[in-house]
């Protein structure tokens, strides 16, 4: 073993192969919250890829919880069987580990898919009323009553009883990119009076009961998480400072990992470059003793060895450099002087079979 990057972790009650995760990527190509051919492809190739773990798109856990009409759900009995199809598909197509990341998109739903504009929906598009902490002035999004909250809570642990049965190893419990729980914790979105809003102890208070009722229905084999933010990078918004207080706060409640991003919840001029989110990654698993992912612009196998190397972050998560390469952990075992086991249909292609690997630089 020369490198970090494919050196094995435990996290919770997994052993997962190497540090490599691919990242969670909507798709917006579901039915009706089903998963349908294109998530065979995606996720099949990707369980394939050599990654450790492999992360499922942002799953609503409520209609209302899904950004557009073509998000990924699992708060059907039809979701969960058009899911269980494709991950026991994935299970004969790679070893990565899998894992399901469970959202709401709060005051961020209602919207076209990006590639028709993101735009939210217009009257004939049957759009629908989104929850938030705060409500809008003009009427589209509703500030969460108690029964609100308690009704999302519920759907949160629902749609985890669903995820276990679908037969997945990880569970994550999104709260950053401007979402619902995000939403909640962030004074730019919460202007709330009650318990919910106010003070960080206060803020945190929902996402912190969303991620207990969730760890306390799956069973402990299963690892669970949450991507949090680092920065809301505004002024008077999260600081790193109180994304620690969070992580500490999750810990204590069983949360095995957390995934580092920023940004989301409001506009703002974020410096991205490589690996620009690591430094709040980095805090974070300085002051808290959790297992910690970093993500953001990490491309390069020796990038992404580096980071490992340094002991800022226990594994890196990739979102758009497996686009680029479904198969980027084996060009990174290349580059890092590893041998990573082909599936026998591709075994012509290993480095040591193939001489056309050493023109590849
Ligand atoms: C196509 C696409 C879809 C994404 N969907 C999600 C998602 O479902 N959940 C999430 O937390 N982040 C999502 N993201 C953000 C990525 O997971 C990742 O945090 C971000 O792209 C930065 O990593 P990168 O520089 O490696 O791409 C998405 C990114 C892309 C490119």
């Amino acid at each position: 073993m020369n490198s970090h990057l494919f050196s094995s972790l435990t996290v919770g009650a997994q052993t997962f192969s190497n540090r490599i995760v691919v990242s969670p990527m909507c798709q917006y190509s579901a039915n009706d919250g089903c998963a349908a051919d294109w998530h065979r492809m995606h996720l099949g190739a990707l369980a394939g890829s050599g990654a450790g773990l492999v992360m499922v798109e942002a799953t609503a856990v409520e209609r209302a919880g899904r950004i557009t009409h073509a998000c990924l759900g699992l708060y059907s009995d039809a979701n969960e069987s058009a899911l269980a199809q494709t991950i026991a598909f994935c299970r004969t197509a790679g070893s990565a580990k899998l894992g399901i990341q469970l959202a709401h998109s709060g005051r961020k739903g209602s919207c076209e898919v990006p590639w028709d504009g993101g735009a939210k929906l217009a009257a004939n598009r049957d759009p629908w009323p989104t929850f938030a902490p705060s409500a809008s002035g003009d009427g589209s999004v509703v500030a969460c009553t108690q029964a609100d909250l308690d009704r999302i809570k519920q759907a949160f642990v629902d749609a985890a009883v669903r995820a276990v049965k679908v037969g997945f190893d990880v569970i994550e419990v999104h709260a950053g990119h401007g979402y619902l729980l995000h939403q909640f914790l962030s004074p730019l979105a919460n202007r709330r009076a009650d318990q919910y809003g106010g003070e960080l102890e206060n803020r945190m208070r929902f996402p912190l009961d969303v991620f207990e009722a969730v760890r306390a229905v799956v069973p402990e084999r299963i690892v669970v998480g949450a991507r949090i933010t680092g920065s809301d990078w505004v002024d008077g918004g999260i600081t790193v400072q109180e994304a620690i207080v969070f992580a500490r706060e999750l810990a204590t409640r069983g949360c095995d990992y957390v995934d580092v991003t920023s940004g989301g919840v409001a506009p703002a001029k974020i410096p991205v470059g490589p690996g620009y989110q690591v430094p709040f990654a980095s805090e974070i698993k300085k002051s808290v003793g959790i297992c910690v992912r970093a993500v953001g612009m990490i491309v390069t196998a020796q990038q992404a060895d580096d980071i490992i190397a340094s002991g800022a972050v226990d594994a890196v998560t990739l979102a758009r450099a497996f686009i680029d390469n479904p198969h980027w952990p084996y060009e990174a075992a290349r580059v890092l002087g590893e041998e990573l086991s082909y599936p026998p249909q591709y075994a012509r292609a290993e480095p040591k079979l193939w001489p056309g690997s050493k023109l590849k630089g």
